[in-house]
């Protein structure tokens, strides 16, 4: 890069790029030093928020706020020198962590590996409530910030940073750049202005139209900048997320003026708080225009279902603060598509009558890819309908695990083996862990104490999770006694995966058949421990289906269970 190309940017905010990264000679000797302070284990949020601040994306913030940064922050969104800084980043740490005599202390992301060490230079009481109020404009549990809030640790710790290990990612590595970096690329491009684009959802055609208008508008190169680190609980994958993003910048963006760049943020959801914030650090990476539309990081309604935020209140916090940011709001009003037309407006400029057509968030989960219909070109581009399809397959392609409980006898496997051929007639292959033969190989070893039962039960919801996980199905018929390991074993599948069976024969039928002559052994005490003899079996409480093995025959059950399974749709319609 030319110093000419680097004049051409506008410069951090705060003047310079903050950047905590050590290495060489000094790494090394922090690196031994490192293993003998006392340590934190970081939550992801923590880390997220670590690495921008190492690689200067909250520049001109260098580390986890004081606590006069914090406080004034929180009532004026300025630090304590008075730049305007709208969202506080703090550490937490439990009282019971806090060293007592040494003064610095290593930072550890959630495998315990070393990220940083930081001199403890202060540490101070915080109140979520207050900080919600403040920041967040409400104290209802439904924000996902505030409701997160409340598991924070109740010190705050802050002090000089040394980075010693950047976290290291191997998915999408190409595009994962530092505000350096990005720079660098924007510089080469050569335009004075560069509009960054933010978001945390798939991009549809309404996105595209926003992003070609503003970089239209600003007459220079568009940042499309996606937030790969947290968003809003539930959203779409970053893996499928980024897909799209390359497939559409790849095929429908101009090479010359536009850069796709990953952000590992930490997202609050503050809605017009979290606009400026957003600028900001877009400012950082290069950008002079920033784009906020409608409902900016906006989290949905809170529980009186109304939403957190205005519309457009995030646009008018932007106006206000533009200029001291040094970064001009792009702004835009909803985008509706018109339908004779075949294009976008923005809803102010739709003529009367016009005919108007829009998919919810909702509707795409609902009506299009639940039902593996794809979603129509004027909405989404072919690229992005094919992405999601493939990565919300609908209900009859998911994972399915048949758990089957029962007594020893009670019809669990014969039920099995009527059901397999059922599903396989309709296009499901399915594995079958059948206790007995799980006791053979992946169980070898292990007796009928509760413990061992256990074991057994939650290896086999281990594989099945496994399995329904890669969209697979799996009939589990175990005798699984307890409640409490069956539950284990849902919740390791999903609830959503998750059909449990009870097969209701009660024990004297059970006994009277003894196909395997258990029962006459139990009874004469030749073994010990046995279900419904002198161990206890827990009947479920709820679950999907119960069978009736006495008045019923093993491929009448069979065919219920497949009548259930079509009826959630689990098996396609013929
Ligand atoms: S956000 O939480 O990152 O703001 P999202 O990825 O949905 O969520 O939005 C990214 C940007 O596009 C935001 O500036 C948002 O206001 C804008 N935006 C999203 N959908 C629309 C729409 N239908 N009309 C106008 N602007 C929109």
């Amino acid at each position: 890069m030319t110093q000419e190309q680097q004049d051409l940017l506008i410069p951090p905010y705060g003047g310079k790029l903050v950047d905590l990264v050590v290495s060489g000679a000094e790494r090394e000797a922090l690196m031994a030093e490192a293993n003998r302070f006392p340590s934190l284990q970081m939550t992801d949020r923590n880390l997220c928020d670590l690495e921008l601040l190492a690689v200067g994306g909250f520049s001109p913030l260098d580390r986890f706020m004081s606590k006069a940064d914090y406080q004034r922050v929180l009532t004026e969104m300025r630090l304590a020198d008075g730049t305007l800084f709208p969202i506080p980043i703090t550490l937490t740490i439990s009282k019971e962590d806090l060293p007592t005599r040494e003064e610095w202390i290593t930072l550890r992301d959630a495998r315990n590996y070393i990220i940083a060490v930081m001199r403890i230079e202060e540490v101070f009481r915080w109140d979520p409530t207050r900080e919600a109020r403040l920041v967040c404009g409400t104290t209802d549990h439904r924000h996902p910030l505030v409701s997160e809030m409340q598991q924070w640790r109740d010190l705050c710790i802050s002090g000089e940073l040394k980075v010693l290990n950047l976290p290291v990612y191997y998915d999408f590595v190409e595009i994962r750049r530092t505000p350096a970096q990005v720079r660098a690329l924007l510089a080469e491009m050569g335009n004075r202005n560069v509009v960054a684009f933010q978001t945390r959802n798939p991009l549809h055609r309404i996105h595209e139209e926003l992003t070609k208008r503003a970089a239209a508008q600003v007459g220079g190169s568009l940042l499309i900048h996606p937030v790969v680190g947290l968003t809003k609980p539930g959203d779409v994958d970053h893996y499928t997320r980024v897909r799209v993003y390359k497939a559409l910048v790849e095929n429908y963006y101009d090479k010359h003026t536009t850069v796709l760049s990953l952000l590992p943020l930490a997202m609050r959801m503050a809605g017009p708080r979290e606009a400026l914030w957003h600028a900001l650090i877009r400012r950082n990476y290069g950008a002079t225009h920033f784009v906020v539309g409608r409902d900016h990081a906006g989290p949905g309604n809170d529980s009186a279902g109304k939403p957190f935020y205005g519309p457009y209140e995030a646009q008018e916090m932007m106006a206000q603060y533009e200029d001291e940011l040094g970064v001009k709001g792009v702004q835009f009003q909803e985008l509706v598509y018109l339908v004779d037309e075949d294009r976008y407006e923005e809803v102010s400029k739709v003529p009367p009558n016009a005919k108007t057509a829009n998919i919810s968030g909702t509707q795409v989960r609902d009506e299009y890819l639940a039902k593996g219909k794809l979603l129509p070109a004027w909405f989404t581009r072919p690229e992005t309908a094919q992405i999601l399809m493939e990565t919300n397959p609908p209900r009859h392609k998911q994972g399915l695990c048949i758990w089957f409980t029962g007594l020893s006898g009670a019809g669990k496997s014969t039920i099995s083996e009527a059901l397999v051929p059922m599903l396989l007639e309709r296009g499901r292959q399915a594995t079958v862990l059948d206790g007995d033969v799980v006791r053979t190989h992946l169980s070898k070893g292990l007796g009928f104490s509760k413990e061992d039962r256990d074991t057994n039960i939650l290896r086999i919801g281990f594989v099945a999770s496994e399995i329904t996980r890669h969209n697979g199905t799996v009939i589990c018929a175990a005798i699984s006694p307890y409640r409490a390991t069956r539950n284990e074993a849902r919740k390791m599948v999903g609830e959503d995966h998750f059909v449990e069976v009870y097969v209701n024969t009660p024990l004297e039928v059970c006994e009277s058949r003894d196909v395997k002559g258990m029962y006459a052994r139990a009874r004469r005490g030749e073994i010990k421990g046995f279900t419904g003899i002198d161990d206890p079996y827990e009947e479920p409480l709820n679950p999907e289906l119960v069978l009736d093995t006495v008045e019923t025959t093993p491929e009448a059950n069979a065919r219920k269970i497949v009548a259930y399974l079509e009826a959630r749709g689990f098996l396609n319609s013929r």
